[in-house]
Parts: structure tokens; sequence; C-alpha cells
């Protein structure tokens, strides 16, 4: 049956959106509600796993009986997610991570009028700078492609050293060409699945309760499944873990 065909395993699922600060006030953000990977947090440790939930700022309580790591940041997010893969099972990414962060946050409130700080120009209009997030799970599959390799490292990063085989979910947030997108990213990423979601539709994506999703596997296969709770959506992705689970 399901239920405890995780016991004994570690996974870890990061869920909300990063928040990239601007100064100490203001933030980019995104429409990420944490609602699916707070419900593969809960599915999992209905499952009898050892669950450690990395999540951005969201407005769910946080479940009980399970391992919770609260960040801000894409940075932050990953820092953690690099500390506890070592021994992980499974990474499931349901986060939206900031694909971008301000250069510099500033380190005092940015006034109307503050012709000193950066970036601000005559007319009282301003410009942040942006400069990209690393992208976690691709440089993640570089790294572990690294494997071995004594000294290997991205990005100042050196490969984590596993102790097994870490199955690696991702999740994808699009509007348009759900197909190809979906199995760009697989790819690019060197995922074992990848879900993707159509955020245009009302009944699937931010904040809301149930999700219509296409799940693409390593193997090239591609499943459709109906609109579903995210409790449902959640199950069948546990479902399709567990077989690869070593
Ligand atoms: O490329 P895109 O952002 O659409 O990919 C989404 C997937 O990649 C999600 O699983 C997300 O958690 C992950 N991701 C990441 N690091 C980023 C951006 C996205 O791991 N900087």
């Amino acid at each position: 049956g399901r239920k405890g065909d995780l016991a004994g395993r570690r996974v870890i699922v990061t869920a909300g959106g990063t928040q990239e600060p601007i100064d100490p006030v203001r933030y980019i953000g995104n429409r990420s509600s944490g609602k699916m990977g707070y419900n593969l947090a809960i599915e999992a440790r209905d499952r009898g796993a050892h669950v450690i939930l990395i999540s951005g700022p969201v407005a769910l309580p946080a479940p009980y009986g399970v391992e919770l790591h609260q960040v801000e940041t894409a940075l932050q997010m990953r820092d953690i997610v690099y500390a506890l893969i070592t021994d992980a099972d499974a990474l499931i990414m349901s986060a939206a991570v900031a694909d971008f962060r301000p250069a510099q946050a500033a380190t005092q409130k940015i006034k109307k009028t503050d012709n000193k700080v950066a970036g601000q120009h005559e007319k009282g209009e301003l410009s942040i700078h942006l400069v990209p997030n690393p992208d976690i799970l691709a440089e993640l599959a570089g790294l572990l492609a690294d494997g071995g390799h004594a000294g290997a490292q991205h990005d100042g990063i050196s490969s984590p050293q596993l102790k097994r085989r870490l199955i690696r979910v991702g999740f994808a947030a699009e509007t348009e060409h759900l197909i190809e997108h979906g199995r760009a990213k697989l790819q690019k990423k060197q995922l074992d699945m990848l879900v993707a979601n159509d955020v245009s539709r009302s009944d699937s994506g931010f904040g809301t309760d149930t999700n219509k999703v296409l799940i693409f596997h390593a193997n090239g296969d591609m499943e459709d499944l109906p609109v579903m709770p995210k409790t449902g959506v959640a199950a069948a992705i546990w479902d399709r873990v567990v077989p690869l689970l070593g």
C-alpha cells in the first residue's frame, strides 16, 4: 500500500516563492502560494518519510511533523539545499525561485526624492539593476555530472558528495507551449521528472487548490493528468517517485 512506502527515506521539498530584497522594506517576489509544495511535504510525511521542507515566505501553517527551514532569497534556498542533499533520497523543487535579484539591496529605505541612491534618475525615476540568480536544479545537474572529479567546481561551489542516488523532480509554471517548454526543462536540468502546469488556466497554478499538470519522465514518456486537488497531484507525484528510489 501507499502508506509507509516512504518509510526510512529522507526527502527534501522546496516550496513557495523567493523574495529578493530591494531595500529593508521592499522586495521582488512572485505569486507562488506554496500550496503544491506543502501538499507534497504532508503527503510524504504521511507515507513515512523524514521530510525537510525548505520554504519561502508563505501564508500557510507549518505542517506538523516536518522539518521546516524558512528562507527568503534564492541564494539562501540554494545554500540550504546544498547543505541538506548529501544524505537525501529525493529533491522536489516546487519553489518558484526568482530568476533575478537586485544587484545590491539598499541599506536604507529608498526615498522618492533621494538622488544619492544608485540608479535614481532625474524626474524621480528609479532603475533597479538585476543580476541572474543561480538556477539551483541546473547547477546541481552540472555538479553531479562532474561528480567524483576531485575539486570539480561550478561558480565557486564544489560538487556535493551524495551518499545515495538523488531523485530530482522539477516544476515548470508555463503560460504557453507547455509540452516544448516542459521537455526542454527536463533535459536542461537533467531531471528524473518534470511537472508542468499551465498557470494561465483558472483551475491550475498559483493560489488555486487544484492543479492540471503534465508529467514528463526522463525516458521521454509524458502523462497528461486530469484536473485534481493539489493533494491528489502530490500523491500522484510520490506514486511515481517511489519506484525510482534505490
Ligand atoms: O526554468 P524554470 O525557472 O521555469 O524552472 C523551474 C524549476 O527549476 C522549478 O523546479 C524551480 O524550483 C527550479 N529553479 C531552480 N533555480 C532557479 C529557478 C528555478 O532550481 N533559479
